[in-house]
């Protein structure tokens, strides 16, 4: 905990007292005063802002705030979308393994909010390329935060862990359960291993120097803009499109689906909320869980598709079971996913008819 009272008056934190092991201290110490002063003119850095969940961030933030994305454009969800001719943007075309020009983005840039996106995300990608999920989530990770530190008047830093920390069995997993890795030498678990250095890495620059760092952990989100791979979007496509459903598996695995709109709310609290800071959370929607093959027939039902369900051979590990325990941002943030398949799903279908031209 950060070890300082405080109270929100017209949107402005005002510390009140701080015990003498808190960890704030020196220039962070100063940026928390006015940390929760809402999210309008602000200086915003987003690797990875070009990718589902950061685009969908920078639209939300973009009308009030400056904002530089710095992506190397492995994906790109923006296109040309009105975004990316807004005044507010300045869109850096930059990888998190290039050190100079990274720390020279930051430098130049200040900013008070770095939002860390990218990644080497998506099971497919990462198994394909285990030893670039290993080198971009961990040391682009350990680049970022080392070229934060040097700032001043730095407010938030987040960080993006990922729910598969938890394992193949993960069921009301808390933010205290215990992360469980799969066997070494299976490429899906490098992922896991990856975005837990990530996780321990933002804890330590908290702790070791203040840095108010808040990690958030995603369980399986889904929604407009996803250009990677996903089940839920590979459903959609394929449906709105009359193509066989593939399920890998039995179709038993259960999930949680958050929609990205629900996901970007959560990452908007926790870039506010004083009681963020030093720590992780779950963001997912514990409500809307699901079998892939219940899944499957929701995504049918919804689109009115006359697609069939076929059942294949897995090819890598998987997870069985994944469900958030959603307790502590609700308690600590007020925070809670709300929008279900039923509504989530339709408003998905709508954005890839478009992209697709359906
Ligand atoms: N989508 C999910 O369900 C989910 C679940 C758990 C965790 N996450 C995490 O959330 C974050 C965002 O995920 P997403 O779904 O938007 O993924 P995404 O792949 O759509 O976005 C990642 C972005 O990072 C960029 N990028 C990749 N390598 C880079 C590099 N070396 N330098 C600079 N930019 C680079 C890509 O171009 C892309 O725009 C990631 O950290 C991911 O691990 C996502």
């Amino acid at each position: 905990m950060l070890g300082y009272t405080a109270v929100i008056i017209d949107g402005t934190q005002i510390i009140l007292s701080i015990s003498a092991d808190s960890q704030l201290s020196g220039r962070y110490l100063s940026a928390a005063i006015v940390v929760y002063n809402s999210m309008k003119n602000k200086r915003f850095f987003i690797t990875g802002g070009f990718g589902f969940i950061g685009s969908t961030l920078v639209r939300r933030l973009i009308n009030d705030n400056e904002i530089m994305t710095y992506d190397n454009l492995f994906r790109n969800a923006l296109g040309d979308d009105p975004a990316t001719k807004h005044p507010n943007l300045t869109a850096v075309q930059g990888d998190v393994l290039d050190t100079q020009k990274l720390e020279q983005a930051i430098r130049d840039y200040r900013p008070t909010h770095i939002v860390h996106c990218a990644a080497i995300a998506g099971i497919d990608t990462v198994v394909q390329k285990p030893v670039s999920t290993i080198d971009i989530n961990v040391t682009g990770t350990a680049n970022l935060l080392r070229a934060a530190n040097e700032l001043n008047g730095l407010e938030r830093v987040v960080l993006f862990s990922t729910s598969e920390v938890f394992g193949t069995h993960a069921f009301q997993s808390s933010e205290i359960t215990s992360a469980v890795i799969g066997a070494v030498g299976e490429a899906r678990w490098t992922y896991a291993v990856s975005k837990l250095v990530c996780e321990h890495l933002g804890h330590a620059y908290f702790h070791q120097y203040g840095m108010p760092v808040t990690v958030v952990r995603p369980f399986n989100v889904y929604g407009p803009g996803q250009v990677g791979e996903g089940a839920l979007s590979t459903f959609i496509k394929r449906a709105l499109s009359s193509e066989d459903l593939i399920i890998h598996g039995d179709g038993s695995q259960i999930r949680a689906w958050c929609y990205v709109d629900d996901m970007v709310e959560g990452v908007y609290s926790v870039l506010q909320h004083p009681n963020a800071v030093g720590e992780s959370f779950n963001i997912g929607n514990a409500k809307a869980v699901t079998t892939i093959y219940g899944l499957a027939s929701t995504v049918i039902r919804l689109i009115g598709s006359r697609s069939n369900i076929i059942f294949q051979e897995k090819t890598h590990a998987d997870i069985e079971l994944r469900v958030p325990d959603v307790k502590k941002a609700r308690d600590l943030l007020d925070y809670e996913a709300n929008i279900d398949l039923e509504d989530g799903i339709p408003r998905t279908a709508v954005y890839y008819k478009e992209k697709l031209s359906l």
